[in-house]
């Protein structure tokens, strides 16, 4: 059997085009490290309360010009309630979830997470520009979702 030519130029371009996407991908993932998060910390949902470091919300210095944010998510808030930051803060949000599936999200920077119960979230941010950041929780989470939210005064 004999190939037409445009037939195996195009099946050779198709074997580039995913052989490229498969390196492209395996670069970013683990050379980048920008692959989906995986064995990430586990708590139990049922004693957020008693487990270090969520039996003790807040904002903690840990460095120089550098916060972390241990949070905690439940139906309708966040914990703790106000956060302050100096201004080009790098911060670090430690976060899970007391129920049931929250989001944290603050429009107009990166931040934005999925926080669920008996997982640890983390991510961060650095905050360059002072002012009055809105923390919304972005998933569906019951009667009182839309009211769920609070701000970073960075400052
Ligand atoms: Cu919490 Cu929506």
């Amino acid at each position: 059997m004999k190939l037409h030519r445009t037939e195996e130029i195009w099946l050779i371009l198709s074997v580039g085009v995913l052989i490229l996407s498969m390196v492209i991908t395996g670069y970013q993932t683990f050379a980048l490290g920008m692959g989906p998060p995986s064995n990430t910390e586990t708590i139990d949902p049922q004693k957020v309360d008693e487990t270090a470091p969520f039996d003790n919300p807040g904002v903690f210095e840990i460095g120089d010009n550098e916060y972390e944010v241990v949070m905690t998510l439940q139906a309708f808030g966040f914990s703790p309630n106000q956060i302050e930051v100096p201004v080009g803060a790098e911060v670090h949000f430690t976060m899970t979830s007391k129920d049931v599936v929250h989001g944290f999200q603050v429009p107009g920077t990166n931040l934005n997470a999925m926080v669920m119960p008996g997982h640890i979230q983390k991510i961060s941010q650095t905050f360059n520009e002072p002012g009055e950041y809105l923390i919304l929780c972005n998933e569906y989470c019951g009667a009182g979702h839309q009211v769920m939210s609070t701000t970073i005064t960075v400052k």
